[in-house]
């Protein structure tokens, strides 16, 4: 053991030095991270949870878009799920089978309030998640929790018209207090949402998540307006997350000594040609994204291109916003994983997701894909994009103290896959490997990034597409809910127990 850790050193020491040549991979362990570093996996209620309407909670929007035909690609809903609700102890034993030590799970706000702030509190679905967390306590894994994972109470969205109406930060705030107040004695890591960015983008301006808002031409929405709405639920959303920091700060925090951030989806993007315009593009296509919402809540204010382009759609924080707004950060979530090129397109404007940042993104330079390409649209493999995109967090906002709280690999399944073939995912191991190695070079150059979390321990509803995807380190069976370790499951426990350093040439 003692030899295997001096050699560790000695290799990341060579690492350190560039004095090991970029032919030879190194497959790092968990003793090349700090010993406090926390190793995870992620999910969150909707997607594992099931029991969609058992002990009072009342349905979300996601509940409801997903009961509509034709928005789910295999036609399915998340009655059910992994029937976690039910399971939860189970699940929590392969977390301890693995050797992780956090994990990270969202609250769903329908369970604990099921009606909004005019409603009472749900004392079961409070049960629950006390019933949680005290389970992972017991098995020494600390809890990394997610006030909102995209989905609403639908009621919410029936009174108010979800985030583009002010009302809905005083909801946050209801529901967020309620939370800290029953859990954060034990809860020492928070996160008020989960992609805000995504939310909005979806939500919004493409119109295919709830509330199904877009104007024409960007999908198939009733009503809506995709140059504006984004920009206003956005708005909604930051305060809210001012709000809540702010009464967790004030109320709990020196008391429960836990902190509080945001996790945002962070992709990598770089210039398509070698030129100026799309270096700029490139630049543009990430201050669209998660500075969006990142300056703002550290900074106070939108990012300078994001108001040069969209003038007055872009709403204006008041002085007092902007005061409340300030460092309301203790740390930041990263959800990583891809890279795209971003080409300079100025009649982009009204078209895609990132139109506005009058930028085209594509995954392939001349017929070849930026990475290996995955079951996926627009997720290809570049694990040099881990460290660019930490790498850019720590240069834009002062080397802040950094979670990659998402970092996973999907595979395609339908009735036909065969289960060895779902069982054996070795591309899925040398994934998780690369963007570690990755995410390491980061950290050596001085990164402070302090745990890493995989998406996802078990299969589960992924959103649009239903049951068709999985990127669970454990196969569902979801006729019986049987789980089953793929052969990531056992990289991961390899990886976080029985340090061993392997050397391979490529
Ligand atoms: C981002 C989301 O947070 C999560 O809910 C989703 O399942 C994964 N990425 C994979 O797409």
């Amino acid at each position: 053991m003692e030899t295997k850790r001096l050699l560790a050193l000695l290799v990341q020491l060579l690492i350190g030095l560039d004095m090991l040549s970029l032919s030879v991979v190194v497959c790092i362990d968990r003793s090349y991270f700090p010993s406090s570093f926390l190793f995870g996996t992620s999910t969150s209620s909707f997607q594992i949870e099931g029991a969609y309407s058992e002990d009072n909670k009342s349905l979300s929007n996601w509940d409801i878009l997903t009961h509509i035909p034709g928005r789910i690609r295999d036609g399915s809903n998340a009655e059910i799920a992994d029937d976690h609700y039910h399971r939860y102890t189970e699940d929590i034993e392969l977390m301890e089978s693995l050797g992780v030590n956090a994990y990270r799970f969202s609250i769903s706000w329908s369970r604990i309030l099921p009606r909004g702030r005019l409603g009472g509190t749900n004392s079961l679905g409070i049960a629950f998640y006390n019933r949680l967390i005290n389970a992972l306590l017991h098995k020494g894994i600390k809890p990394f929790a997610s006030l909102n994972h995209y989905d609403i109470p639908q009621e919410l969205e029936d009174r108010y018209g979800g985030w583009l109406n002010p009302q809905l930060q005083e909801e946050f705030g209801e529901f967020a207090d309620i939370c800290f107040r029953e859990f954060g004695d034990r809860v020492k890591y928070w996160m008020t949402f989960n992609e805000p960015n995504i939310v909005v983008t979806y939500g919004y301006r493409i119109g295919s998540f709830p509330p199904n808002r877009c104007s024409r031409g960007f999908g198939d929405c009733r009503s809506g307006d995709s140059s504006t709405e984004p920009y206003v639920a956005a708005h909604n959303m930051i305060l809210a997350h001012a709000t809540v920091v702010e009464s967790y700060r004030s109320k709990y925090q020196r008391k429960q000594e836990g902190a509080i951030g945001i996790a945002m989806w962070a992709t990598w993007f770089e210039p398509l040609r070698n030129i100026t315009e799309d270096y700029k593009a490139s630049q543009r296509a990430l201050a669209f994204n998660t500075p969006w919402f990142l300056d703002p809540i550290i900074r106070g204010d939108y990012p300078p291109e994001m108001r040069q382009i969209l003038g007055s759609r872009l709403p204006k924080f008041s002085g007092s916003d902007k005061r409340k707004l300030q460092s309301k950060l203790d740390f930041v979530g990263i959800n990583h994983y891809t890279s795209l090129y971003a080409k300079d397109c100025p009649e982009c404007g009204s078209v895609g997701p990132r139109g506005d940042a009058l930028v085209l993104t594509t995954g392939e330079r001349n017929g070849v894909p930026i990475g290996k390409k995955t079951a996926m649209k627009d997720f290809f493999v570049v694990p040099r994009g881990m460290e660019k995109i930490v790498m850019y967090m720590k240069q834009r906002y002062g080397n802040i103290p950094m979670f990659i709280t998402e970092n996973g690999y999907p595979q395609s399944s339908n009735h036909s896959t065969p289960l060895k073939t779902l069982l054996n995912d070795k591309e899925r191991v040398e994934y998780l490997q690369t963007y570690l190695t990755s995410l390491h070079r980061a950290m050596r150059q001085g990164a402070d990034v302090r745990g890493y979390f995989i998406w996802s321990l078990i299969d589960n509803f992924e959103w649009l597409y239903g049951y068709s995807l999985r990127f669970g380190l454990y196969r569902v069976d979801y006729e019986t809910q049987v789980r089953t370790p793929k052969c990531s499951a056992s990289w991961y426990q390899e990886f976080l127990g029985d340090s061993k350093l392997l050397i391979k040439e490529t």
